[in-house]
């Protein structure tokens, strides 16, 4: 899938999110590796804690429908939804692409529009990495 469709597919959605602390709105879109994409929102909660960010909502969308393999990711988001920087994932979620994806080949982009976006791996994003092989004896 070109990046263009996977940017549109976040920006679409960001109109979704429910911010009514921050105003700061994030969508995702994931494309998982069977070309399916499934898009995310920040959901945010009275009590501050629970809220979730886009991109963990769009991967656990995706992973409670059985998907394990993920090819990237488009972040997008600003406050009161106006996109005018690029959206950078929080910590937490780059762990959580961490423990699906392969550090070196997953992408994540982020993008300010269809034509305006930078590109990363996950390894960039998140080097010397903890995951699933660490566990292991
Ligand atoms: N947020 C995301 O959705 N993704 C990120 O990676 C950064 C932060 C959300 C969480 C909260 O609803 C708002 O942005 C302000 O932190």
């Amino acid at each position: 899938m070109e990046i263009q469709r996977l940017i549109r597919a976040a920006i679409d959605v960001l109109p979704t999110s429910y911010v009514p602390y921050s105003h700061f709105h994030v969508a995702a879109a994931l494309l998982c590796g069977d070309g399916t994409v499934y898009t995310g929102i920040n959901i945010e909660n009275a009590a501050y804690t629970p809220t979730v960010c886009a991109e963990r909502s769009a991967f656990f969308r995706a992973v409670n429908e059985g998907k394990r393999e993920f090819a990237a990711i488009v972040v997008c988001g600003g406050k009161d939804g106006k996109v005018t920087d690029y959206c950078a994932p929080c910590g937490v979620c780059r762990q959580v692409m961490r423990e699906f994806c392969d550090p070196k080949t997953f992408r994540v982009i982020l993008a300010r529009s269809e034509t305006d976006y930078r590109e990363f791996t996950l390894e960039e994003l998140l080097p010397e990495s903890f995951g699933p092989a660490d566990l292991k004896g």
